[in-house]
């Protein structure tokens, strides 16, 4: 289960992310990069945060540890920002939480290298989950404390927006030329030898358990929670086989 901790104080908005992240404290003493129900992108992007952050943490990534964040959307009442009041009014309930990597900064390609082991063990692990939201223009990678992270699962497994054709689009190959780890020669081969092995249908029973059950609803012949997690659990473990010898735009 993902640690749960209710809001107390809304902090600010972070400008950067697309879909308006806010800062939040919580009642653990917390600070919080807090992804919104009430956002334009929805549940699903709260899904996939889940799913891939969960799961790339097990696969030995450095993620930011992820928690559910009850909220009252009184906490808007005193928001100057129209926007922001609208975001939180419509945000009532669970939303999704992350650490705040306080200090942290954004992944430049010219500033930073990266081993190709690391670089192939990320294009790997993008690829698998289909990850759109890696490129050199938006890498959504940080550097904290001399480490590189993973942030912005949003993006990803696109499949889920249309289940029905989840099977042939899940298929179709990985185009990494414009990913931001494109320059460091990433060994692909490498990290599939030593990741795919590890996706098995045990671990990502394990990950799909933490999706609250509140996101997993309104999938017509996905009737239940576990229906849809089963359906997570199903694409990713087919793709996780085969995915290495799809990826394009890699040498
Ligand atoms: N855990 C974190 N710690 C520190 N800073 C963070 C964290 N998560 C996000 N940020 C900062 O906030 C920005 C926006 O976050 P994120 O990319 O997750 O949001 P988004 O709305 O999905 O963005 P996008 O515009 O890429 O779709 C990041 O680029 C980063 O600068
Ligand atoms: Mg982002």
């Amino acid at each position: 289960m993902l640690k749960e901790v209710i809001a107390t104080r809304y902090i600010t908005p972070l400008r950067e992310g697309g879909s308006l992240p806010g800062l939040v404290e919580a009642d653990d003493f917390g600070t919080y990069v807090l992804k919104f129900t009430g956002a334009g992108q929805g549940r699903k992007t709260l899904v996939a945060e889940v799913v891939c952050g969960e799961l790339a943490r097990r696969l030995g990534f450095r993620v930011p540890r992820l928690a559910t964040v009850e909220l009252d959307p009184v906490l808007g009442l005193g928001e100057p920002e129209q926007q922001v009041q609208e975001l939180l009014r419509s945000s009532g309930g669970t939303n999704l939480g992350m650490d705040f990597l306080s200090g942290a900064l954004g992944f430049d390609p010219l500033a930073f290298t990266v081993s190709p082991e690391e670089a192939g063990r990320i294009v790997w692990f993008d690829a698998l989950v289909n990850n759109v939201d890696r490129s050199w223009r938006n890498p959504n990678l940080l550097m904290w404390h001399g480490e590189l992270w993973l942030i912005d699962h949003g993006a990803t497994m696109i499949w889920h927006h249309n289940w029905p054709g989840a099977a042939a689009f899940a298929a179709r190959p990985y185009d990494a030329s414009d990913h931001a780890l494109h320059s460091f020669a990433p060994d692909v081969a490498a990290a599939a030898a030593a990741l795919a092995p590890l996706v098995t249908e045990e671990l990502l029973a394990e990950v799909t358990a933490e999706i609250p059950d509140a996101w997993l609803t309104g999938e017509p012949g996905l009737d239940t929670p576990d229906d849809l997690r089963r359906a997570y659990a199903h694409e990713l473990f087919a793709r996780a086989a085969v995915i290495h010898e799809r990826i394009e735009g890699v040498k």
